[in-house]
């Protein structure tokens, strides 16, 4: 059962990389951005890693299906995204056979396995594999979003609309302990970074019901909000004049912005999106609130005051849905505020997973009994680094790797990524 369900989740995975990367060899050889890489450097290092953790268990010295120098162009912490175009990497047929002879083999070999039905780690490492997939899949996206030129992509999901009233409504969560994290009992694929659950208190606080929407963000800047240095921490302060911010990444003068390629009006419900941490604590100031932490995010998201325990979703224990969430990229776009009346939280939190990334206060550190995965070097290298977590997940993230305990995080300059904002508040 759960074979199968991975062996279906890995194929699911691997439609959507080659749709993403279905483009001629100029194109995936095309730097658009030194934040990120040339798309076939993805499509060969996503095979590399599929290869590693599951052929090699995860053993660079066991001898690979590549040749070592050819292999080592793929390492993500050799080689920054701003130089792997000038690597000589492997053509995109190169990459796409290597990747399909990858495949064969590891389903090969997950048929072979002596699956129990357990959490074994097996299983997990399997999972691990697909999450990198399909966590590569939305960097290429974010990549795909940032080059200029004629559209590429098409949107090919429609989205329910919005409900009015939504915007700038919040709730009270009341003081309290709940479970922050999960285990690996309850969530055998979760990462290392997710766990272990352990009881926190929290103080009262009040979240926003939707994420802040494009309207709200125009007042902000109609108000003078990126000329008030006011609103603005000392180091966001100096970014936003470094680089002249003056409106979300992809806005255009006169009421449009550029998505993948096509200049679109400014829907006023839609989240706001590709906006900095120093741009969202702005908006939070100017707007008399704050960004949540991670722990009250996660507390708004999956706890059940009335029933004392943790949701496995905001909603309960149905995996995320088509009426429940904007994920698995086809949308190229976040939903507006109120289209998902039936992801309510039992706090009444509407749209917590799917749209946009949420960005909170909190730098990435580990939870109290951290142990890193097989993978060790996934979170450990970036707990002291100058990063934030962003939650939720954005409408590019597959529902098969969606857990309301999963932790991204950034450095608080980037918006290139699926970045948006929901506010908190002291009460
Ligand atoms: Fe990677």
């Amino acid at each position: 059962m759960i074979r199968e369900a991975l062996a279906r989740d890995l194929e699911a995975a691997r439609i959507r990389t080659l749709t993403i990367t279905d483009h001629d060899d100029v194109e995936l050889h095309r730097q658009y951005d030194p934040l990120m890489s040339p798309l076939v450097w993805d499509l060969a290092h996503i095979g590399q890693q599929e290869e590693l953790w599951l052929l090699r268990d995860g053993d660079p010295r066991k001898p690979g299906m590549l040749p070592g120098d050819i292999e080592s162009l793929y390492d993500a912490f050799r080689h920054t995204r701003a130089s792997r175009v000038q690597l000589p990497l492997l053509s995109p047929a190169e990459a796409r056979s290597f990747c399909h002879e990858v495949r064969g083999r590891v389903l090969d070999r997950l048929e072979a396995l002596p699956f129990d039905g357990s959490a074994r780690s097996d299983e997990f490492v399997y999972a691990m594999v697909l999450s990198h997939e399909h966590q590569h899949n939305e960097t290429m996206l974010q990549a795909l979003s940032i080059r200029r030129g004629a559209a590429l992509l098409e949107r090919t999901v429609p989205l329910p609309p919005g409900r009015p009233g939504m915007a700038g409504s919040s709730v009270l969560v009341s003081e309290g302990p709940f479970v922050l994290g999960v285990a690996a009992v309850d969530e055998p694929f979760s990462l290392d970074n997710e766990r272990p659950a352990h009881t926190l208190h929290l103080k009262s606080f009040r979240i926003g019901r939707v994420p802040v929407t494009n309207a709200e963000w125009s007042a902000f800047i109609a108000d003078g909000g990126y000329l008030r240095e006011e609103f603005w921490t000392e180091i966001g302060w100096a970014h936003r004049c470094a680089e002249d911010l003056t409106a979300p990444q992809f806005w255009n003068q006169g009421g449009t912005l550029t998505r993948f390629g096509r200049e679109l009006e400014i829907v006023s419900d839609e989240p706001v999106q590709h906006v900095s941490f120093h741009e969202a604590q702005a908006y939070a100031a100017w707007a008399g609130a704050r960004l949540p932490t991670e722990a009250e995010w996660e507390k708004a998201c999956t706890w059940d005051p009335k029933a004392v325990a943790r949701r496995r979703f905001p909603w309960g224990m149905d995996v995320p849905s088509s009426d429940r969430a904007n994920l698995g990229g086809g949308a190229l776009g976040p939903a507006p505020v109120g289209a998902y009346p039936a992801s309510a939280s039992a706090y009444g939190v509407e749209q917590m997973l799917g749209d946009v990334w949420e960005w909170t206060t909190s730098p990435l550190r580990p939870w109290p009994g951290f142990m890193p995965m097989i993978y060790q070097q996934y979170s450990e290298p970036f707990f002291d680094g100058d990063y934030r977590v962003l939650r939720g997940g954005s409408w590019a993230v597959a529902p098969s790797i969606m857990r309301p305990s999963f932790r991204n995080w950034d450095h608080p300059i980037r918006r290139q990524i699926f970045s948006g904002v929901r506010l908190a508040w002291d009460v």
